[in-house]
C-alpha cells in the first residue's frame, strides 16, 4: 500500500509540474519552473503526502480527495529542502542523491524556485481539491498549510535552528530552544499533513486534534532520527551529506545528550507515538511501517 501511494503522489506531481506548471508558465519564467520540479521530482520518500492520504483513508475509507494536499505538502517540502541547503542556510551540496538545487540552477533561481513553490501548492489546493470536499473543508486544508509554511511552521522553527547555532548545548535555554527548533522546523509539517488528510476525510474536530497529536509526536521522533543518522549514517545511503550537524554547530539530540541518550529518547518517543494511536484507536499498517522505518535505520 506504501509503494502504491507513493507510486500516485509521484505520477500526480509530475502531471501538475506538465499540467499546470508548464503549460502555463511564461516562456521567460522556464527556468524557475524547471528548478522546482527538479528538487520536487528526485526520489523523496514522500512521508507527508503518504501521511496525509492515509489520514483521509482512515476518516472515510478513500484516499483520493486528499490527493492534491499531498502534492501540496510535497512541494512545500521540497521547498523547505531547497532552502535549508542555500549556502545562507545549512549550505548543503547534495540532496536526495543528486546536486543539491542551488548548484544546478543557482541560488538566485533556487530561491525564488522555492517561493514558488509554496504558492504552487496553495493553487493546486484550491484548484484540484474535489468539490465534493465543500469550501468550508478547503479553506479548513489552506489555513493548515499556510500555518505550516510561515512564522507559525518552518520558517519560525528554521529561524531558531539558525539562532541555536551561536550557543552551547549546555546553556539554561537550550531544552526549550530544541523543543521549539523540533515542534516547527520539522513537527509543524507533519501536524499539517495529518490534519490536512483528516480534514479532507471529514473527520470532526477531536479526530483533528487526536491526529494533530500524532503528527507532533511523529516530527518530534522524526528529526531525532534525522539527527542521529547524521551521525551514525552515510552520505551514500542518505543521499544527502552527514557529519554535518556538528560541524555547523547545530542544536541536536546529539550535541544536548549525546548519541545513547538520544537514541533512548526516540526509544521512549516511538512508544509515546503508539500510546496515542491506540488511546485513539487508530489501527493502519502504513503508520506502523512509517514508524517502524524511523527507527530500523538508527539502530
Ligand atoms: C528531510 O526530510 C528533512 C527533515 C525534516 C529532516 P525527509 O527525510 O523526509 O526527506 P525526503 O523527502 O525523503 O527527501
Ligand atoms: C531540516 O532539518 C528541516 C527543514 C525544514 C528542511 P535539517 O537541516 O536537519 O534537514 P536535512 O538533514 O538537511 O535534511
Ligand atoms: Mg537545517
Ligand atoms: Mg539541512
Ligand atoms: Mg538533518
Amino acid at each position: 500500500m506504501i509503494k502504491g501511494y507513493k507510486k500516485i503522489i509521484d505520477e500526480t506531481l509530475i502531471q501538475y509540474f506538465d499540467e499546470i506548471l508548464y503549460n502555463k508558465t511564461h516562456k521567460f519564467a522556464k527556468k524557475t519552473a524547471e528548478s522546482m520540479k527538479y528538487t520536487t521530482c528526485l526520489a523523496g520518500k514522500r512521508l507527508r503526502g503518504i501521511l496525509c492520504i492515509e489520514t483521509c483513508r482512515i476518516f472515510s475509507g478513500d484516499y483520493f480527495p486528499a490527493l492534491p494536499s499531498a502534492c501540496a505538502l510535497e512541494m512545500l517540502h521540497s521547498q523547505s529542502l531547497i532552502h535549508d541547503d542555500l549556502p545562507c542556510m545549512d549550505n548543503d551540496d547534495l540532496r536526495r542523491g543528486k546536486p543539491s538545487n542551488h548548484k544546478v540552477f543557482g541560488e538566485n533561481i533556487a530561491t525564488l524556485a522555492g517561493d514558488a513553490l509554496i504558492s504552487l501548492g496553495a493553487q493546486i489546493i484550491i484548484e484540484k481539491t474535489p468539490a465534493s470536499t465543500g469550501s468550508e473543508n478547503i479553506i479548513k486544508i489552506l489555513k493548515e498549510y499556510n500555518k505550516a509554511a510561515g512564522i507559525y511552521g518552518i520558517v519560525g522553527g528554521q529561524t531558531a535552528d539558525l539562532e541555536a547555532e551561536k550557543i552551547n548545548p549546555d546553556e539554561d535555554c537550550a531544552e526549550e530552544l530544541l523543543k521549539y527548533i523540533q515542534k516547527y522546523k520539522t513537527g509543524a509539517l507533519f501536524v499539517a499533513s495529518c490534519a490536512i488528510g483528516a480534514i479532507a476525510g471529514g473527520a470532526s474536530e477531536e479526530q483533528i486534534n487526536t491526529i494533530k497529536k500524532f503528527g507532533y509526536a511523529f516530527g518530534d521522533a522524526f528529526q531525532m532520527a534525522d539527527d542521529i543518522l547524521d551521525v551514525v549514517s552515510t552520505s551514500d545511503v542518505m543521499g544527502k551529506t552527514t557529519g554535518k550537524d556538528e560541524k555547523e554547530h547545530k542544536l541536536t539530540y546529539i550535541s544536548k545528550y549525546g548519541l545513547d541518550s538520544a537514541k533512548e529518547k526516540l526509544n521512549a518517543q516511538i512508544n509515546h507515538i503508539y500510546d496515542i494511536l491506540k488511546k485513539a484507536e487508530i489501527k493502519s499498517s502504513v503508520f506502523d511501517k512509517i514508524i517502524n522505518s524511523i527507527t530500523n535505520k538508527t539502530v
